[in-house]
């Protein structure tokens, strides 16, 4: 992906239940998705829609991702998909950590060495992180801190190209503009994981890796966000599957 590039990645979650809905959903976002001169458009549909998603759409402003990966490239996981089979189809990012996958058990040692078998197979990741609720203590910090630590533990620098993090603090997904928090304490969350990167990683490596923010991101709030909450990005849930919403918020962020 070039760089300095905007970035939208649109969540579909388990929706919709119909692939010819898919198919429409993604039809009526991508001319707007490809027009973007400054925004690069990801979408995460559900991994039994990819295929027939990705063959509707030959260029490469738009890319194409699943929503979680299993860690080993195959072998006797009944249910799983892996990352050579996303490379197969030609399926260039997955979503990893997701916090609706951590709510169902996933751990931060998971979320690692779903990490590892994504660079393997030379897809891209987008590394979920975000706190279930706040405590007034500031734990809350040292278990996100934990989140981006131990997911990319033991990655080597010259992958870190292929990572993204996105912020979504697990209070804010699936509300409305109220819910999602204030672009200060976006800021703040940022800056917080940058830190981290830093630390991580020395300096200059470390900047290079976009931070998005999402949880309840909407048209009315998604340039506010862009703009004061120093994020590179959003990831977006239910805005995303809402054509009309969607591209609005893609032309509002492309012309920033
Ligand atoms: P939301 O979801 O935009 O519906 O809050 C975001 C996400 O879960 O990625």
């Amino acid at each position: 992906m070039k760089q300095n590039l905007r970035i939208i990645g649109a969540n579909w979650k388990l929706h919709p239940t119909k692939l010819a809905d898919a198919e429409d959903l993604f039809l009526a976002v991508k001319d707007a998705a490809a027009r973007a001169r400054n925004t690069s458009t990801i979408i995460f549909p559900p991994a039994l829609y990819l295929e027939a998603v990705t063959a509707l759409y030959s260029g490469t402003k738009i890319g194409f991702g699943a929503q979680n990966i299993f860690w080993e490239q195959e072998g006797s996981y009944t249910g799983e998909i892996s990352a050579a089979q996303l490379k197969d189809l030609n399926v260039g990012y997955t979503l990893v950590g997701h916090s609706e996958r951590r709510w169902l058990g996933e751990t931060n040692e998971q979320t690692n060495k779903k990490i590892h078998a994504a660079l393997e197979q030379k897809r891209s990741v987008m590394l979920c992180v975000g706190e279930d609720e706040r405590d007034d203590d500031g734990e809350y910090l040292a278990a996100l801190r934990e989140e981006v630590t131990t997911g990319l533990r033991d990655i080597p620098k010259a992958k870190l190209k292929q990572i993204m993090l996105a912020y979504e603090p697990r209070w804010a997904i699936g509300g409305d503009a109220e819910t999602a928090p204030s672009e200060q304490m976006i800021q703040e969350m940022t800056i917080f994981i940058r830190k981290t990167l830093v630390e991580l990683f020395e300096k200059q490596t470390a900047m290079q890796i976009p931070i998005l923010y999402g949880g309840s991101v909407e048209v009315e709030n998604a340039a506010s966000i862009m703009q004061e909450g120093g994020v590179d990005g959003l990831l977006i849930g239910h805005a995303s599957r809402e054509p009309e919403s969607f591209t609005q918020i893609i032309k509002a962020i492309d012309k920033l």
